[in-house]
């Protein structure tokens, strides 16, 4: 028990502490985690050994300096990964590491955001960036989306309006690639048109790519940067290629921004330890990675998604995306995706509501986010099935459960 009242000294505005969990959850499929089966441990623990022996006596000197920019060897990894994969050729000088793309999310924010600045962002959007936003005084204002991702003509009309108004944005957030919550992918056409209103209204573009790597579709359209990077800065991790916990994002962008931004770092450098062996390894596996990777998101996907229609039936409304690591589900109009979270808290199954992931949260009242990457099969299938069940003891829908009509467990 501390003697000392902390809590009132704290200062104002700060994120407010979550109630712990009534049981620890066991079926996870909130937040953005990463399957544990893909984490290559005895390559990464080899990857280790190697890199520490031979790089090991570099770690006395604190990342400051040039050096705060990031590893030389996982700033070249990075470089020919965007390349494959993107569409984007730079050498390392247009390379910033930083701890997350979270991280890099700050970065911009300080950078460019003061308190009152208008910032557009697709309708429904990561959480954690509009967070990030708003604690930075940022007034966020939604851009209509459809299946393709967000509507060109939408962004003229509200660039117009403002413009009428005398307002013109900081700057467009965007997930074009594999869009969180919404797994939609901007068509090539429509990249093109974005990019040329962009420049019409002098708009920067903060293109975050955080699951483009993980795309099982055809093919990804290149990343915007690729397509015109004087007017893009780049937001990318290894958090959903690789793993989360290593930490590790990056920025692509003029060296002028890069530069500045270092400055804002207040870590003096992301770890590099996790740098160097990260590195080792990706240097020599990403390719057979990455493709373990999407083929094993993809199958959880398919099976979260039989799952779906199984215990939902045509209670929920989605689309199976090309990529990533979430379904956005659509429930009816009268439900509320928070009606049935609190039931599923104590069951110990966590899921996201659609509140959190709109820029107006009520119009993404009946909307649920549900990962798919943790769990395991079998969880997935016992983790919908309860979320069903759940929803329709607090809402009547979903009636039937493949092609029986539910009741209720009180009534059993
Ligand atoms: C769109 C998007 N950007 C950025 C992040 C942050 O990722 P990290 O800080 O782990 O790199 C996430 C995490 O879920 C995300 O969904």
């Amino acid at each position: 028990m501390s003697e000392f009242a902390y809590k009132h000294l704290f200062r104002d505005g700060l994120p407010a502490v979550p109630p712990p969990p009534p049981v620890e959850p066991r079926i996870v499929m909130d937040s953005g985690h990463n399957a544990p089966e893909l984490i290559p441990s005895a390559d990464l623990a080899a990857a280790a050994q190697r890199v520490i022996l031979r790089e090991g006596p570099s770690l006395a000197r604190y990342f400051i300096g040039p050096l705060a920019f990031g590893h030389e060897g996982l700033r070249h990894v990075l470089a020919g990964m965007v390349r494959d994969s993107r569409g984007i050729d730079v050498g390392i000088g247009n390379i910033l590491v930083t701890s997350g793309s979270g991280q890099a999310i700050d970065l911009v924010d300080w950078l460019f955001i003061k308190p009152g600045d208008v910032v557009l962002v697709e309708e429904f959007a990561y959480q954690g960036a509009m967070n990030r936003m708003r604690r930075e005084g940022a007034r966020l204002l939604p851009v209509a989306m459809d299946g393709s991702g967000m509507r060109i003509d939408a962004l003229e009309r509200q660039l117009e309006r403002l413009a009428a108004d005398g307002i013109r944005p900081k700057f467009l957030y965007t997930v074009p690639t594999v869009q969180n919550p919404t797994g939609t992918v901007l068509p090539l056409d429509r990249r093109k048109a974005l990019l040329d209103l962009a420049r019409r209204h002098h708009l920067p573009i903060v293109e975050d790519d955080c699951y483009a790597d993980v795309f099982w579709g055809e093919k990804a359209p290149p990343a915007l940067y690729a397509l015109s990077p004087s007017q893009v800065i780049y937001l990318s991790t290894l958090s959903k290629s690789f793993a989360p916990a290593v930490r590790l994002g990056y920025i692509i962008a003029d060296p002028a921004v890069l530069d500045q931004a270092v400055q804002m770092k207040r870590d003096a450098g992301t770890p590099a330890l996790d740098q160097m062996i990260v590195a080792e390894y990706l240097s020599t596996s990403y390719r057979g990675h990455i493709a373990q990777v999407r083929e094993r998101l993809h199958h959880k996907m398919k099976v979260m998604a039989e799952a779906v229609r199984r215990e939902f039936g045509v209670s929920a409304e989605f689309s199976e995306p090309d990529g990533g690591i979430f379904l956005w589900l659509k429930l009816p109009d009268t439900v509320d995706g928070k009606s049935f979270f609190a039931a599923a808290a104590r069951e110990a199954i966590t899921y996201n509501t659609g509140q959190e992931w709109s820029v107006e949260p009520q119009n993404g009242r009946s909307h649920i986010r549900l990962c798919f990457a943790l769990s395991s099969e079998d969880e997935i299938r016992e983790g919908v099935a309860r979320l069903a069940q759940l929803c329709f003891e607090a809402n009547g829908v979903p009636a039937r459960r493949d092609n029986l009509s539910r009741t209720s467990e009180a009534a059993r």
